[in-house]
Parts: C-alpha cells; structure tokens; sequence
C-alpha cells in the first residue's frame, strides 16, 4: 500500500478494512483524487431541457447522470461550470450526488409538511423545495453563522417555502409535536466520507471518542425527530461517514427506542457503489432489517454515505 495512505488513522484504516475487505483499496484512493463536480437542476428557476439547451449553448461539457433525475457531471474544471450564466442565476446547485441520495428517498411533494432538522448550508433543504415548491417546509440549524449560510442560499436558489429556526434541533418537538409529514435528519456527523489527504483538516482531530460523542448526538436528533414526525409520517436519516456507531448502530437503538412504533422501510437506488447495510461489527449483531438501509461507496465522483428510511407506525 502507498505509505501517503498512512497519513490517515491507524483506527479509522482498520475499521475500514474490516468494513470493506473487498473494495479497501478502491475506497482509499478516494481520499487520494479530486472528485469530478456534480450538480443538479434547480427546477424553481428553469426546466430540464431548457437547462440542457443553454448549457450546450455556452459551451459547457457535461454529463447527464440517469439516477438521480435531474444531476450531472462537469467534464472538466469546476469554474467551466462558474463561468456559464445558469450557475451565476442560481439555476444549478453544485452538490455531491451522494448527497442528493436521501431528499430522493423523502420523495417530498407538493402539499406535504417537511423538516429539514440539520439543515446548513442547505444542499437538502433547496433540493427539498425545487422537488415540491408547494411544500410546507421547515428547517433548523443551531450554529448562527451556519444558519445565515442558509438563508443566504435559500435566497440565492429563489426558494420562499421554507421557514428557519437558529435552533438546536431539540426545539423541533416541542415547537411542532406530531406535526410533519416527513422528516430529513442529515445528522452531524464524523464526516469520514469527506476525508481528502490533500487536506490534512478534513481527518487530523478524527479519533473513537468523537465518533462515540457524535453517535449520541444523532441519537438524541433523532429522538426529536420521533416526536414531531405524525403517524404515518416517513424519516430519512443520513450522514457522510463509515462508522457503523453513527449509521447502523444509530438506527437500531431508534427502532428499539421506539419498539413497536417504527419500521426500517425498503429502499433501492439504481446505482453499482450502493450495498447494504451491515448487520454485524465488532462482535455485536445488528437486527436482521438493518440491511434494508444502504451504504454508498465512494468514487470518482460521489462521497461514501448512508441512508436509512423510517416510517412512524403508530404514535
Ligand atoms: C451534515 S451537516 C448538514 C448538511 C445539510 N443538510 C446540507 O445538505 O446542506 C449537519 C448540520 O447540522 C448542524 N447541527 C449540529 N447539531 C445540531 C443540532 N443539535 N440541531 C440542529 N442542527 C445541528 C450543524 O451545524 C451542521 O450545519
């Protein structure tokens, strides 16, 4: 193995050969490439063939991707995309296609009450509105400079259905008991998925603890989320990140937390790097339906990542 490779944590790099024995190397040189920018169509402000038509028209060369509807690759720099007029009016939002991946298993649609809990910098909460602009849209970010982040790019993608709160999600059941339709939390979390090594930041301060630290934090999350969720309503869960702590681990204490009121949901996308869930790690088994939730592996263009899709039984 490449020694720059043992840059990256003694403990992460063993987790990660446990997790993924098969695909070890193919998901280290991920760390290693810059990946291929990805974006989606912002549907407020121009449609699909419209979009395709102006892009060809100012030169840009692109990639249509058939999963998610609607993404695509830049072939070549990020700043050909900057240069063209439907990046600069907001008709296109730079975002990672992994990162789409939860708001397309929300489904959100039109008529419908959605809270986005984790919202900043509002990737999900803009992709959210463009799906469904007749929606009742909810989100809350704690960190008050995040929070303008968000507002600031809700206002640049022309989204006005969305209400923020500069809140810990905690509020939400208190503010909206039983009250959503569906819920997206896009926890915090140890953001392994984001590790580059050409950027010691994204892995230096990495370590157990905070894994440990961020899978209580997801947990009490999604505690709230449980409460402001109506019967019947529908939860995605997500997080950019490999350990099982904060992904299958996270989902199992909620449905037994909620025994008999929450069921895992089935969910697929048409896509080769995406697997299931696992239900074993570390000595511990996880309940058989954990493998209902996918884990992306990463690539050239798309960040590791993990879906969960939940429905609330019964209040
Ligand atoms: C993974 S990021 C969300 C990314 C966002 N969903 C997007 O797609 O653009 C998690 C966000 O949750 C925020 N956060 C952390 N703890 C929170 C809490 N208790 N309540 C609300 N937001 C929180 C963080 O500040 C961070 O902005």
């Amino acid at each position: 193995m490449n020694e720059i490779f043992f840059k990256l944590p003694k403990a992460f790099l063993e987790k990660l050969q446990i997790l993924y024995p098969n695909h070890y190397q193919q998901v280290l040189n991920t760390f290693l490439i810059k990946k291929q920018t990805t974006f989606r169509v912002n549907y407020l402000k121009i449609d699909l063939p419209g979009l395709k038509k102006k892009m060809l028209a100012e030169g840009l060369r692109f990639h249509e991707l058939a999963f998610p509807k609607g993404a695509f690759i830049v072939k070549g720099p990020l700043k050909a995309l900057q240069r063209t007029s439907v990046y600069q009016n907001g008709s296109v939002y730079v975002q990672n296609v992994s990162s789409m991946l939860p708001v397309t298993m929300l489904s959100p649609q039109n008529g419908e009450k959605i809270l986005d809990l984790c919202a900043s910098p509002g990737a999900k909460t803009t992709q959210i509105a463009h799906l469904a602009p007749q929606a009742e849209i909810v989100a809350f970010e704690k960190e008050h400079v995040r929070h303008c982040k968000l507002e600031a790019n809700l206002k640049i993608q022309g989204v006005s259905n969305v209400k923020t709160f500069a809140q810990d999600g905690f509020w939400a059941r208190k503010k909206f008991p039983e009250y959503f339709d569906k819920i997206l939390v896009d926890a915090p979390c140890s953001a392994e998925g984001l590790f580059d090594l050409n950027n010691p930041r994204s892995y230096k301060y990495w370590n157990e603890r905070k894994v440990r630290e961020l899978s209580h934090k997801q947990k009490s999350l999604l505690h709230s989320a449980f409460f402001a969720l109506k019967e019947g309503g529908e939860l995605v869960y997500s997080t950019c990140t490999f350990s099982p702590e904060e992904n299958e681990g996270v989902i199992e204490w909620f449905v037994e937390k909620f025994k008999g009121q929450l069921e895992i949901v089935p969910i697929e996308f048409p896509l080769n790097n995406v697997f299931c869930g696992i239900t074993k790690w570390r000595g511990k088994h996880f309940a058989n339906n954990l493998k209902l939730t996918r884990r992306v592996i990463p690539n050239e263009f798309m960040e590791a990542f993990f879906v969960a899709k939940l429905k609330k039984t019964s209040a």
